[in-house]
């Protein structure tokens, strides 16, 4: 399973790429404007380091003004995915910017139809918002199951990631589901690699060394 991070903070990013937890990032328009920077800056400083696909997102909502900002977005790097919604015009782009060459991941997937119209059109990526429909209480992970049957019965190779994902349960659900991405806030990337018997596991095992070494 490959995880991505979802934030536009790049000490946070480099903080998880040290740990080997970044296979990717994804930004969005909100995460980038809780940098204070701009979209171009932030996003060539975070393409430095990390390899994987980055992804970021358009906000021209018609077909033309997508496919400029998209051509913009993709010459800054060339693992820079464009993110596009998931609406008519976002699904004509993402067409159009596949037979581009250009890598789309499709955002605000809010069921798993919407998911099928986006692998037709030809999405790298798709991207359910599991945490925001758990919120008006739908479980978000179903749809992320029906996804994957779907793609799979059809051998559709969009890779499913799962987005706005809240707490750890979230990516431990997705890992048995089979999604392919998992993009985590750093705040789960955290909470993931926190075990309380770990903890006090290692304080028992440095207080024995302590007292064998007499000190
Ligand atoms: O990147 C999009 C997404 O993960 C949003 O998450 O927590 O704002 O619903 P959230």
């Amino acid at each position: 399973m490959k995880f991505f991070i979802d934030t536009a903070d790049v000490n946070a990013i480099r903080e998880a790429h040290a740990m080997g937890l970044v296979d990717g990032v994804t930004t969005n328009p909100s995460l980038i404007a809780k940098t204070g920077r701009d979209q171009k800056s932030v996003l060539e400083e975070i393409c430095e380091f990390v390899d994987g696909p980055v992804s970021a997102e358009v906000i021209a909502t018609d077909f033309d003004g997508m496919l400029a900002e998209a051509r913009k977005l993709a010459a800054m790097a060339e693992n820079i995915v464009v993110k596009v919604p998931l609406i008519a015009e976002g699904l004509k782009a993402t067409r159009a910017l596949n037979d581009e060459g250009i890598a789309v991941n499709m955002t605000l997937c809010f069921n798993s139809l919407q998911a099928l119209l986006a692998a037709k059109a030809g999405a790298a990526y798709i991207s359910p918002f599991i945490g925001r429909l758990d919120d008006i209480a739908h479980v978000g992970m179903d749809i992320i199951r029906e996804i994957r049957t779907i793609y799979d019965n059809y051998g559709y190779e969009t890779e499913i990631l799962v987005a706005s994902v809240r707490n750890p349960l979230h990516v431990l659900d997705a890992a048995l589901v089979g999604a392919d991405v998992a993009t985590n806030p750093p705040a789960v990337i955290m909470k993931m690699a926190k075990h309380p018997l770990t903890d006090r596991g290692l304080e028992a095992f440095l207080a024995d060394h302590r007292k064998a070494q007499g000190s």
